[in-house]
């Protein structure tokens, strides 16, 4: 089952993304992300009553008109990864992305996980940002025309604190 995150799911998805990245830092950095209130919405997988997968979307800030958001953490239970959890949930945050308007999302990811999904560095090469260039910066439009003209994003606050 996949849901959006509640406030008792918190110590779970703490757990979770220390777990599936072996360190704290990305737990800390969600955690930042709420503090900030720049968390667009997070999306948990459930077995039975368990947290076993999680994403967060959040703010970008951008020189455009249209909502940006950022895709990760990411994360899925280290014994059931590679059954396909991580890619319904990106599959389903995505969707998600888009009915709240996104126009185009983010991210600093695995070169070659995020483009199954239509994610692409060249879609990033007119996005102003010091990651340019760097197989790992990646977009992906939802809206036509997001990412056709140089603009400027950044990522919020919290990433460069971690
Ligand atoms: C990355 C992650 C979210 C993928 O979720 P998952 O449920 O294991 O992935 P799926 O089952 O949907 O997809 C499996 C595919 O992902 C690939 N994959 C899994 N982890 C990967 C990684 N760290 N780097 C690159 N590819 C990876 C597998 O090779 C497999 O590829 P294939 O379909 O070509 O065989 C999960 O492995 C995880 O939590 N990893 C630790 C945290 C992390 O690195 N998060 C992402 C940060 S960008």
């Amino acid at each position: 089952m996949i849901r959006y995150a509640r406030p008792a799911d918190r110590p779970a998805i703490a757990q979770l993304v220390t777990q599936a990245f072996g360190r704290e830092a990305e737990a800390q950095l969600v955690d930042m992300l709420r503090a900030d209130g720049d968390v667009l919405f997070e999306l948990v997988s459930l077995t039975g009553e368990v947290v076993d997968g999680h994403i967060l979307f959040s703010r970008m800030w951008a020189d455009r008109e249209g909502l940006y958001a950022a895709l990760g953490p990411l994360a899925v239970r280290p014994e059931i990864q590679r059954t396909g959890l991580g890619s319904t949930l990106t599959n389903a945050a995505l969707q998600v992305a888009r009915e709240f308007g996104v126009h185009g999302v983010i991210l600093l990811g695995h070169p070659s996980y995020y483009p199954r999904f239509g994610f692409s560095a060249e879609a990033a090469r007119q996005v102003r940002s010091p990651y340019v260039g760097n197989p790992a910066f990646m977009a992906l439009a939802l809206e036509p025309g997001a990412f056709d003209a140089p603009m400027t994003a950044a990522f919020a606050d919290a990433f460069s604190r971690v």
